[in-house]
């Protein structure tokens, strides 16, 4: 049994985390200020209610725990919010990493899984991203990321029992499939949540951003990942580092990326409803594709896709949803 802090545990992507780690024997903390979380998301372990700059309380409880393993989920995740409000990105994002990283250092919490990012390949020269794939972030919220990046391989280079995963998120999408938890972010910019919330009348209708570029219907192309195979590839880098794995980065995608119109066409299908997507002018720094290449994560954490379906996907993020107040 290990014990694990779970920072950001009430948000969207942790909670399923925390849902699967329930199923284990291990000892689960979250910690989070419930900002964008919600405390019955929540359904394992223990919610300790407290901001990451309440640097008193956080070390307090490392220090009472003995934590073996942290996920940091915590963090700011809306990417034009980031261009209009950068301060609050460098500070929540990297600042209070650095403070977390600190703590982690000086009390011996030794492995650590990392929430990072497509959004570290800017606009990636043909869209088709490896590991190795030059980084090159193209606004402050990917910047943000690429710096936490940088500080654990500093980290770990320097601090020899130190072990990480950074595992780069690309569009995690969809609800936990026995409906226990999902997305509850009331501004995401999330493609599947809007064009969900949409479809049920919660929004008069949606935008597409662009129908010019150079794809098979003139939208853009991204890698849609099920949030409980993305969960499930947290539990495989947690083993990992328990059995004694070296740091590692890996992308978190499935290889292939559907279209918004494709998108936008199965949500249509599953909830029978044919919604209004207006055709609006591009958004900055939307690249045409950006998928990934996913064989790394198979190869080093043995993680294996179940959920790789978009009708899937936009079944448990529209089930999800109709429940949703
Ligand atoms: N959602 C995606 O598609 C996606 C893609 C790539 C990376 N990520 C990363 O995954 C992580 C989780 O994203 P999410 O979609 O679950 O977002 P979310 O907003 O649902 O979850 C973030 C959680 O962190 C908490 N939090 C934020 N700042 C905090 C602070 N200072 N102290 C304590 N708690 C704090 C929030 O209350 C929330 O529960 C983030 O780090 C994000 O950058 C998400």
């Amino acid at each position: 049994m290990a014990k694990i802090l779970v920072t950001g545990g009430a948000g969207y992507i942790g909670s399923h985390i925390v849902n699967l780690l329930g199923d284990t024997n291990h000892e689960v903390i979250v910690y989070d200020n419930l900002s964008t979380g919600r405390k019955e998301s929540v359904v394992a372990g223990e919610l300790v209610v407290g901001d990451l700059e309440d640097l008193e309380k956080l070390e307090n409880l490392i220090v009472e725990k003995k934590f073996d393993a942290c996920f940091h989920f915590a963090g700011s995740i809306i990417v034009p919010e980031s261009v209009t409000d950068p301060l609050k990105y460098y500070n929540n994002n990297t600042n209070n990493t650095l403070n977390l990283l600190n703590l982690c250092i000086k009390h011996g919490v030794n492995k650590f899984i990392f929430s990072s990012t497509a959004a570290v390949y800017g606009m990636a020269e043909g869209g088709i991203c490896s590991e190795d794939t030059v980084t090159v972030p193209i606004n402050p919220y990917g910047k943000t990321k690429l710096m936490t990046e940088w500080m654990l391989e500093d980290i770990a280079a320097a601090h020899k029992d130190f072990e990480f995963v950074i595992l780069r998120y690309f569009n995690v999408a969809g609800a936990n499939v026995d409906g226990k938890v999902g997305q509850c972010s009331p501004l995401s910019t999330h493609l599947i949540k809007i064009a969900c919330e949409t479809a049920l009348g919660k929004r008069e209708k949606m935008s597409v951003f662009g129908e010019d570029y150079e794809t098979k219907d003139g939208t853009c192309i991204r890698d849609y990942i099920h949030v409980d195979d993305l969960a499930q590839a947290h539990i495989d880098s947690l083993n990992y580092l328990l059995k004694g794995g070296e740091s590692t980065l890996c992308n978190c995608g499935y290889g292939h990326g559907y279209t918004v119109k494709e998108v936008i066409e199965v949500v249509k299908n599953v909830s029978g409803v044919d919604f209004v997507a207006e055709i609006g002018p591009r958004r900055a720094g939307d690249a045409p594709v950006l998928t990934s290449k996913a064989e790394k994560i198979g190869k080093v954490l043995g993680w294996k896709s179940k959920y790789d379906d978009l009708e899937l996907i936009v079944r448990t993020a529209y089930e999800w949803e109709k429940q949703l107040n």
